[in-house]
């Protein structure tokens, strides 16, 4: 869970670096495993930054989360390979019935999608992972159907 006193601390730990926003948001986010607001006006008080360039900097990377991820990792392969066999459609479907966009994750805390550009799977497209687990032919009903594995 968030702590404003472990935060402020990797704040002040790393405040003393050449361009030190990324960083501090890289140590939060390993830290945390996502980037809290609150932690907005610590940085932008440490270096001096307004708090739009910090909030700017956060959404800029899509590789902060400001949210707590799901308990489920989803990572869709958007490479050419994949998009060769449908991919793109694919995703369309997969993210309109979770309910999300990329990087999202659903309002119960359960799924959340990323992309990916390539997971060596390119033979057997469209491809994807949940947790540590390769999917190959990916359908949305075959996504949906791991996902309630991995429930279980
Ligand atoms: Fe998707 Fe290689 S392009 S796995």
């Amino acid at each position: 869970p968030w702590s404003a006193d472990r935060a402020a601390g990797i704040v002040a730990e790393h405040k003393h670096l050449e361009g030190a926003t990324l960083p501090i948001l890289h140590a939060l986010q390993e830290e945390f495993g996502y980037v809290d607001e609150a932690a907005v006006p610590l940085i932008a008080d440490a270096l001096n930054l307004s708090k739009a360039e910090v909030f700017g900097c956060i959404t800029f990377y899509h590789d902060f989360r400001k949210a707590p991820a799901g308990r489920h990792q989803v990572k869709l392969c958007r490479a050419e390979a994949c998009q060769a066999m449908g991919s793109d459609k694919l995703h369309g479907e997969i993210l309109q019935r979770l309910g999300v966009d990329w990087h999202g994750t659903t309002s119960d805390g359960d799924v959340t999608v990323e992309p990916v550009y390539c997971l060596g799977l390119c033979a057997n497209g469209p491809a994807a992972m949940i947790g540590e687990e390769p999917l190959a032919r990916l359908t949305a009903d075959g996504l949906e159907a791991a996902l309630k594995e991995s429930r279980a």
